[in-house]
């Protein structure tokens, strides 16, 4: 374990561009949102200020209206596409114009109640407040204009898990053709058949268009979106970081932020609670455009264990689903469901193994009291990191790393993990 852990420490030095870091160098040559708050956790483990720093900058890229992008272009590279070019924003960093799963302030709490130096912690989340509580805001005005509990995913690029099955239906309703020339820098640096595929990239661009043509205004962005879901692993980040944030409000915030807090986590719970399939075990996704459930079960539909919302009937219901799975694979968590047609081992978000996402379930089952399926999963996610090293994700039928070498958030999960290990957590 202590080579492991100094491997880590030593590959999120060594993807740091000065105070933030890069998901690993050349495929990702930038400042990726959700990615930074999982390696500010990870740097958490052995270097604060370091830490705070990657939240800092990541916040500078924020908009003036909240939304905190998915990536902030600090330096320039022709590694990537679509760089700010593609974009059109108007940031002063450049940024792109979407967000992605909203992990930040679950990772700033954890900065907090881990803090070697608590005069510090105190002074950087004093500072950084705000700008979590505007981009809370941000999220339920921009994507639950009608307080509906659930905020709507526009562009696959903001779940995460840019081509998974679960976005197939309503995907194929988005139209191929782009005003933008496609020039991909991806699969120059991975095998293709571990990447989304051409089309997929035709829709993911013909919908940066479509909100680049609407000026990037929330609103005519919600009304004109031709891609709408609920995306369960979205909705469920948010209320864990709603939980987070007004844990936060105790100290650092007001008794009327804490209210409005209160009201929208019962809201928002709510809502989740109502995404639950009892035919497949598991929260699934919505298609916003035809209101219907979207028949996927991916491993985003555990996520709501990590928002601290389900019920003892639904945690056990979400062990067995799990066993399914696990006796279909060697390793978990798959991103999809290994007994689906759709699912592919190798092909980014449609069946390979994401720490990140095997942290968050892990945590959310032995908050549930589920210690048998946490340690599974912890010791999965090991065995995958002793076996192949820190790849950016893996194959859940034998655990051979796939995608970028060297990854920040895989090095940050082993780190996390670590201190479980150590007796903390
Ligand atoms: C990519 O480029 O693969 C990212 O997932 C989009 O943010």
């Amino acid at each position: 374990m202590t080579d492991l852990i100094a491997t880590a420490c030593s590959i999120l030095r060594q993807n740091d561009r000065g105070g933030y870091t890069v998901p690993t160098a050349r495929l990702y040559p930038f400042q990726w949102n959700w990615d930074s708050a999982f390696v500010a956790m990870g740097f958490a483990t052995f270097d604060a200020p370091r830490a705070w720093s990657e939240i800092r900058l990541l916040l500078r890229g924020q908009w003036d209206d909240g939304l905190i992008p998915h990536i902030v272009f600090h330096a320039p590279s022709d590694d990537y596409f679509p760089g700010p070019d593609v974009w059109h924003t108007r940031h002063r960093v450049p940024t792109s114009g979407i967000p992605q799963p909203p992990v930040l302030a679950s990772a700033a709490r954890f900065l907090v109640d881990h803090a070697p130096d608590p005069a510090l912690a105190d002074a950087e989340m004093a500072a950084i407040y705000p700008a979590l509580l505007r981009n809370h805001l941000w999220w339920h005005s921009a994507r639950d204009p009608h307080g509906t509990g659930l905020v709507a995913t526009l562009h696959p690029w903001e779940t995460g898990m840019d081509n998974s099955p679960a976005w197939d239906s309503a995907m194929a309703r988005v139209p191929t053709d782009t005003s933008t020339v496609i020039r991909r820098r991806d699969t120059t640096h991975i095998a293709p058949e571990m990447r989304p595929r051409a089309e997929d990239y035709q829709r993911f661009i013909h919908l940066v268009d479509h909100y680049s043509a609407a000026g990037w205004d929330p609103a005519r962005m919600f009304a004109s979106a031709p891609f709408k879901v609920a995306d369960i692993g979205t909705n469920a980040i948010l209320l864990r970081a709603e939980r987070d944030l007004l844990a936060l409000a105790e100290r650092f915030g007001t008794a009327a932020e804490r209210h409005a807090m209160t009201t929208r986590i019962a809201r928002q719970t709510a809502a989740i609670a109502a995404q639950w399939s009892e035919d497949h075990g598991i929260f699934l996704p919505r298609d916003l455009l035809t209101d219907t459930p979207i028949d996927a079960a991916t491993s985003a539909g555990f996520l709501p264990l990590w928002a601290g919302c389900v019920t003892q009937a639904q945690s056990a219901r979400l062990g067995a689903t799990l066993d399914l799975w696990a006796s279909q694979v060697q390793r978990l968590v798959p991103s999809f469901n290994p007994a689906d047609p759709r699912f592919e081992p190798q092909r980014y978000w449609r069946g390979p193994v994401w720490h990140v996402v095997n942290w968050m379930i892990a945590e959310g089952f032995q908050t549930a009291g589920d210690m048998a399926h946490a340690s599974r999963i912890r010791a999965d996610t090991l065995a995958n990191v002793t076996g192949s090293g820190f790849d950016e994700y893996f194959d859940p039928r034998n655990g051979a790393g796939l995608g970028g070498r060297d990854f920040s958030w895989t090095a940050a999960i082993l780190l996390l993990q670590s201190l479980q290990v150590a007796g903390g957590s």
